[in-house]
């Protein structure tokens, strides 16, 4: 559904992707794991069209997630380059950055509605609500809330939402565990389980390399904005997958 191949891309002069490949099939959690500063960010950042690409290219298609293709059209996919990040809602990418990144003096349902884009704002954006108070109840029991008042792992699971609330077809994560006690981790990733189970497709980065094992279809490791190792997930040791980790 996503294939990025031998992008270059940094932040001005400084460039932090080196020739980075890899591949995200659809209905599929693939797994970025990698040491501080390896480039994990920057890589979902130049997915979102928030990172010019120095070379290389990203494609993103084919069948939309759980579903057959339609009407015979080849999964060919369509390049990324050059679509503004605002477009990519609407292409069915969503980011759910680093940080959680939500407007604490908002309500909860305002922050919400913001991942929904203008179509679907007019059109299913009730719907999409609805799913989205579902697997949050407690999200719609204080919708009226400032979203300030929510806890870390409440925080989190506002940010999930409005992930959800364009329906995407392809769902990016940065380290949604960061910073949560040890039960709301678990609470995390019971949501990324159910996902995934609904057969959404999800680029998970994690620093909690045991639980993205666990849940994960495919593992890249980054290191020093290259990927320096690739496997079916039900083939890695996580302890050999700490000793790359840790070695240089
Ligand atoms: N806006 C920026 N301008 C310049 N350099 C940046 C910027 N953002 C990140 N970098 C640099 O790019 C490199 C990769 O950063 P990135 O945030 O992608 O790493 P990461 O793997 O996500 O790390 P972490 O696990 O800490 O989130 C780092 O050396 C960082 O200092
Ligand atoms: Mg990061």
């Amino acid at each position: 559904m996503l294939d990025i191949n031998n992008v270059r891309a940094g932040y001005g002069a400084i460039n932090v992707l080196w020739d980075v490949s890899l591949n995200v099939a659809s209905g599929e959690v693939t797994t970025i794991v990698g040491p501080n500063g390896a480039g994990k960010t920057t890589l979902l950042r130049a997915i979102m069209g928030l990172v010019p690409l120095e070379r290389g290219q990203i494609v993103f298609g084919g069948a939309p997630s759980g579903g057959a293709p339609s009407g015979g059209a080849p999964s060919g996919g369509a390049s990324l380059a050059g679509v503004p990040t605002w477009d990519m809602a609407r292409r069915g990418i969503a980011m759910v950055p680093e940080g959680r990144m939500i407007f604490r003096d908002m309500s909860i349902e305002e922050n919400l509605l913001l991942g929904a884009f203008a179509k679907t704002r007019r059109a299913g954006a009730a719907r999409q609500l609805e799913e989205v108070y579902a697997l949050f109840p407690l999200l719609k029991e204080r919708r009226a809330l400032p979203a300030g008042t929510l806890s870390g792992g409440q925080a989190q699971m506002l940010a999930l939402g409005r992930g959800l609330m364009s329906a995407p077809q392809l769902m990016l994560i940065d380290e949604p565990s960061l910073g949560l006690a040890p039960v709301m981790v678990q609470e995390v990733f019971a949501i990324l389980e159910r996902l995934k189970a609904a057969g959404r497709t999800i680029v998970l980065v994690e620093q909690n390399t045991h639980m993205a094992l666990r849940l994960a279809d495919q593992v890249y490791l980054m290191q020093g904005g290259k990927v320096t190792f690739a496997a079916r997930a039900k083939e890695v040791d996580v302890e050999a997958l700490h000793d790359m980790y840790f070695a240089r």
